[in-house]
C-alpha cells in the first residue's frame, strides 16, 4: 500500500500531495467531530488508498450513504474494490460535486485534497460549492500540512476549529468548518 501511494506521488505530486496515507492518529482527529448517529449522507473528497473511507464505513449507520470523489484513476480503481452497498464512487474531480449530488444534501464533507496545490479559483469554487451543498449545521472537515488555506476556510465557513497532530507524516492540521 505504502509503495503504491509513493508511486502515485511520484507520478503526480501536485494531485496526491503526500508520500504516505494518513496515520490512524490523523484519521481519528478527522472523524472526531462527526455525529455518526445523525450523519445520513457523508461525502469524501480524495480518498487515496481508502484509509479514511474504510473507517467511515465502519462507523456509519447501515442506512447512511457515502459519496466519494477521487480524480486519480489508480486510486479510484482500488476504492472500487470496497464491497459495500452504501458507497457511490465518482472517478472525477470534487469540483464536480454539484453535478452529482442532485438534491442530496450532505451532513459532512471529509476532504484530503491538497488545497494548497489548487489554483486560487479552483480552491474558492471547491469550498463554496461544499458550503452550498451542506445542510445547515453541516461540517466540511479538511486536513492540511500547513495553515496556508486557513483564510480561505474562514472566509467561506461560519466557524472553523483547528486541531493538530504531530503523529502523521508529515504532521497535520485538521480544520472542522461549520455551516450555520
Ligand atoms: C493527501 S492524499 C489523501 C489520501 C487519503 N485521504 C489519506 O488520508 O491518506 C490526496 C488525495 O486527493 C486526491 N485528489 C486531489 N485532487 C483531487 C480533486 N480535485 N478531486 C478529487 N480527488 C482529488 C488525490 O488523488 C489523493 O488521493
Amino acid at each position: 500500500m505504502l509503495n503504491s501511494f509513493f508511486k502515485e506521488f511520484i507520478r503526480n505530486w501536485r494531485e496526491v500531495g503526500s508520500i504516505v496515507p494518513s496515520s490512524n492518529f490523523l484519521i481519528k482527529k478527522m472523524l472526531k467531530t462527526i455525529d455518526f448517529k445523525r450523519a445520513k449522507i457523508i461525502v469524501e473528497f480524495g480518498p487515496g488508498s481508502g484509509c479514511m473511507t474504510k473507517e467511515l464505513l465502519k462507523k456509519m449507520n447501515s442506512d447512511s450513504k457515502l459519496i466519494v470523489f477521487e480524480s486519480n484513476n489508480n486510486f479510484c480503481r482500488r476504492i472500487k474494490n470496497i464491497d459495500d452497498s452504501r458507497i457511490t464512487i465518482f472517478n472525477e474531480s470534487a469540483l464536480n460535486l454539484k453535478k452529482h449530488l442532485n438534491k442530496q444534501r450532505p451532513n459532512y464533507i471529509i476532504s484530503g485534497i491538497p488545497l494548497a496545490n489548487l489554483s486560487e479559483s479552483d480552491k474558492k469554487n471547491l469550498l463554496l460549492s461544499s458550503y452550498d451543498a451542506l445542510i445547515p449545521e453541516g461540517r466540511f472537515i479538511q486536513f492540511q500540512y500547513s495553515i496556508e488555506s486557513l483564510n480561505n476556510l474562514k472566509n467561506t465557513f461560519d466557524d472553523v476549529s483547528i486541531d493538530f497532530t504531530i503523529l502523521n507524516i508529515p504532521p497535520a492540521f485538521v480544520f472542522s468548518c461549520l455551516k450555520k
